[in-house]
């Protein structure tokens, strides 16, 4: 089977100012997991080390850049998941560490459990020896901006919400074992607590090597109503491309409950899709030896690997 990545930087609005970070974050993180897969590497460690990558790129809502719940401080959840056995792990409401997405994996190796919270996972992953980051090192001035905005008498909520930018990553590795990562801040200003999708299994993100990985990003009540990420894999199952599961999907959110987002594809057969109902969503593939890329409607940007790696500086 030939190697293919698919990763996303968040569905929704993204500003001018950080177009350019989001383009080149989730080019490096594609290369990133695509570089594992050519030497040989497993989809899960693919998808998680591209993953990695973004949570540490204060450009996107997930690790450092995360945005804040009502309090202030950054909670957030991820998720990865492996297609060969359905194993998963995950964690929510999780502070002080800066990638969940590695404490997720622990939970699925290193566990009996699938979904470890807030306290539990904190002493769980002091416990794996994860080190302990000050809450303020993961708070960019950005998101303290949008906060703190979010307290003006006058200011409407539902605009922070069009700022969503989850991560997350698909791949298919040589073997035709494929997994996705899925990882975010969440929601701007949410409750103390509040868990959204990206934890929850078969809403954030599913793997099943006998169809499909999918990785979601949007909002996350919405993403649970519909249980977005199996329901696009369901729709492979009754015959459609990835690209049309994907847009039934997407179609189903929005029809049903008013949600708007984005979806990752592969195919078991290493076909791919990137799809989202809102505005934009940054993303970035690699199969083949050749990167596309994109953020807005219809964009597709194909460049040579070794352009790529020129155009982030790597
Ligand atoms: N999809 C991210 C969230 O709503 O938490």
């Amino acid at each position: 089977m030939k190697p293919v990545i698919v990763v996303h930087g968040g569905a929704g609005r993204i500003f001018k100012e950080r177009e350019d970070g989001s383009r080149s974050g989730v080019i490096r993180a594609a290369l990133k997991g695509y570089s594992i897969l050519k030497q040989g590497g497993t989809a899960l460690d693919a998808v998680e080390e591209a993953v990695i990558l973004m949570e540490d790129d204060p450009h996107f809502n997930a690790g450092c850049g995360s945005v804040l719940n009502e309090k202030g401080e950054v909670e957030m959840d991820a998720i990865i998941m492996d297609g060969k056995n359905l194993a998963s792990g995950a964690v929510s409401a999780v502070k002080c560490i800066s990638n969940p997405i590695k404490l997720a994996r622990l939970v699925m190796e290193k566990t009996d459990h699938m979904l470890l919270t807030d306290q539990g996972a904190s002493a769980f992953a002091k416990a794996m020896g994860i080190p302990e980051v000050p809450g303020e090192k993961l708070i960019t001035e950005r998101s303290l901006e949008r906060w703190k905005k979010n307290l003006e008498a006058d200011w409407n909520p539902q605009e922070c919400q069009k700022d969503l930018g989850t991560v997350g990553a698909v791949a298919i590795d040589s073997a035709g074992n494929v997994a996705c990562a899925t990882s975010t801040g969440g929601l701007t200003n949410k409750r103390l607590g509040r868990v959204g999708d990206t934890a929850c299994i078969g809403s954030g993100g599913y793997a099943d090597n006998s169809v499909g990985a999918t990785s979601t990003t949007g909002h996350g009540e919405s993403i649970m109503k519909v249980i977005l990420a199996r329901l696009t894999l369901y729709y492979m199952e009754q015959g459609k491309t990835p690209g049309e599961a994907a847009d039934a999907a997407l179609d189903c959110m929005k029809t049903r409950v008013g949600g708007l987002g984005g979806i990752i594809v592969i195919s078991s057969s290493g076909e791919w899709a990137a799809k989202f109902s809102t505005n934009q969503m940054s993303w970035a593939v690699v199969k083949d030896d050749q990167l596309q890329s994109g953020i807005y409607t219809g964009e597709r940007i194909t460049q040579s690997i070794e352009a790529a790696f020129a155009s982030i500086g790597s």
